[in-house]
């Protein structure tokens, strides 16, 4: 039977792009969009598990995230709040909903799309990082406790990726300084991003566990 994949902010961009990897790939998807499942939310959270949260997933993609740019003393509660539970304390529900259900039927695939810059940063990321650097967090605690039940679970760290996101925090020569630094010089497409998630969701991936891939070009090896 074809596996159930579940992934957040699947309607455009990276989201997208693994959307349609998975369905080139025979998976059944279930992508809500935002107004069904508000991640910026907890009640509304709560609310979509309410009604949806025995689906059987095989497969979860913990994708959508945003990026409000602030400098360390700008960054005040509420962003903060924003920041964490829309890229953060989302995710670790959602594995809390699913994750239990993949380990009782001996198997599953957590993804979390997470960044390069969970690892390295740059101004006015501080919030963006320390969410995305507690996502890498969150995907070995997870590969731990669930992978004795045949649960993998990694994150996904793109680089510099021509979507939307990247255009509105950069403007078009801050994108043309980045490229030029890229080994690669170009920003990747949502689909290159696609192909890895694809794979390390697979019933191919049957060791990689625990890890934050970087796919940035090879941006953060200089
Ligand atoms: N683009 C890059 O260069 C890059 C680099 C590193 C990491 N990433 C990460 O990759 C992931 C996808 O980024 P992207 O570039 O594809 O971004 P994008 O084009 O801005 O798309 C973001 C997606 O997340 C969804 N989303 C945001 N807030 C949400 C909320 N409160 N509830 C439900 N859905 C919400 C959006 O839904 P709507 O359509 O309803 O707005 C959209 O589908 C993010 O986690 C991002 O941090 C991106």
């Amino acid at each position: 039977m074809a596996r159930l994949a579940f992934i957040t902010g699947g309607g455009r961009g990276i989201g997208a792009a693994i959307r349609a990897a998975l369905e080139q790939r025979g998976c059944r998807v279930v992508a809500p969009a935002r107004a069904d499942l508000d991640l910026a939310e907890p009640a509304a959270i709560e609310a979509y598990l309410k009604v949806h949260g025995d689906l059987p997933v095989d497969i979860l993609v913990n994708n959508a995230g945003i990026n409000v740019l602030n400098p360390i003393p700008a960054i005040d509660a509420a962003a903060w709040q924003a920041m964490l539970q829309t890229n953060l304390t989302a995710a670790l529900r959602l594995i809390q909903a699913f994750a239990p259900g993949m380990a009782a039927r001996g198997w599953g695939r957590i993804l979390s799309v997470s960044s390069i810059l969970g690892v390295v940063t740059r101004e006015q990321r501080a919030a963006y990082s320390m969410t995305k650097a507690a996502l890498n967090a969150l995907c070995r605690s997870a590969a731990v406790e669930f992978g004795p039940a045949g649960v993998l679970v990694n994150a996904l760290a793109p680089g510099y990726v021509d979507t939307a996101l990247t255009h509105q925090n950069n403007t078009p020569e801050m994108l043309a300084a980045i490229q030029a630094t890229i080994p690669l010089r170009r920003l990747a497409r949502a689909e290159e991003l696609a192909e890895v998630a694809a794979f390390l969701v697979s019933a191919e991936n049957t060791y990689l566990t625990g890890q934050t891939i970087l796919v940035d070009g090879g941006f953060t090896c200089q």
